[in-house]
């Protein structure tokens, strides 16, 4: 008898008989991550609670989807992330398959979340109504490029996970955010656990690039990976999210 007709088992279908038997590879699933889930509650507690949401470049990420009642996500839907927005729909969300630079909605939103999006921050703010959020992080240069333009984006305040990663904390404390550290020392000051992160990836990426030099003072070694990466001298206080308003 094959194994997959042994009785009082429901039959399974040829689909998950491939999965189970490991000759199909596993779709991944919608990701609810607690993180997430965390900052946009606290965001809604303390900052704003938004009636409709756009999450362009979205993956499969469907976290806001737990907190805000009206999310759109958009996603091109290529490449790593491909069957997110089927996922998405299946799951019963309002889901685009779509470049934001086409997307065209009904009325504009008033939160953009914008999480590793791969794309230009204007790309989306555009579909934003003057006076609404932005909630986005630095991780593609979003939060940066908004600081550069304050007369379109002011910044409100920020968005930190507790160490648990289940509690969020809303600061408007400005100080220190995008304001480079001018050396080592201020490194080592405001930011100890990214110093103690470059020790480490200097000798990693000196076994991985044979171009790369690790020998020699600190200063002189991060500004030749500061040079690889095509990096500027880092800020003295980061932020996981970071609250804008799109000026009115
Ligand atoms: C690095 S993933 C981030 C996914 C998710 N936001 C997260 O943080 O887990 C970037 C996503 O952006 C999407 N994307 C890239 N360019 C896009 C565009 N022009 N319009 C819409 N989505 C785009 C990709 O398909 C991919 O799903």
């Amino acid at each position: 008898m094959a194994d997959d007709k042994i009785p009082g088992l429901v039959p399974l279908s040829k689909a998950s008989l491939k999965l189970l038997r490991g000759t199909a590879r596993k779709e991944p699933e919608l990701c609810f991550a607690d993180e997430s889930i965390a900052a946009y509650a606290a965001f809604r507690g303390h900052v704003y609670n938004p009636q409709s949401v756009l999450y362009p470049s979205c993956g499969f990420d469907a976290s806001p989807a737990r907190v805000f009642p009206n999310v759109t996500f958009v996603d091109i839907d290529i490449g790593g992330n491909e069957g997110c927005v089927r996922k998405l729909q299946e799951a019963g969300l309002h889901a685009f398959r779509q470049d934001i630079r086409d997307y065209t909605p009904q009325e504009l939103h008033d939160l953009l979340i914008l999480l590793n999006p791969c794309i230009r921050t204007e790309w989306a703010s555009r579909h934003l109504k003057p006076g609404g959020y932005v909630l986005a992080n630095d991780y593609h240069g979003n939060a940066s490029e908004m600081h550069r333009q304050p007369e379109q984006f002011t910044l409100w305040g920020v968005i930190d996970s507790g160490r648990d990663g289940n509690r969020a904390v809303v600061s408007r404390n400005l100080e220190h955010l995008f304001e480079p550290v001018a050396n080592e020392e201020e490194l080592r000051t405001f930011r100890p656990d990214y110093y103690a992160f470059l020790n480490k990836i200097f000798r990693v990426m000196a076994m991985n690039t044979p171009d790369f030099n690790a020998d020699g003072p600190f200063e002189e070694v991060w500004a030749r990976y500061r040079g690889i990466m095509s990096e500027g001298m880092p800020s003295k206080r980061v932020a996981g999210r970071y609250i804008f308003i799109k000026n009115p």
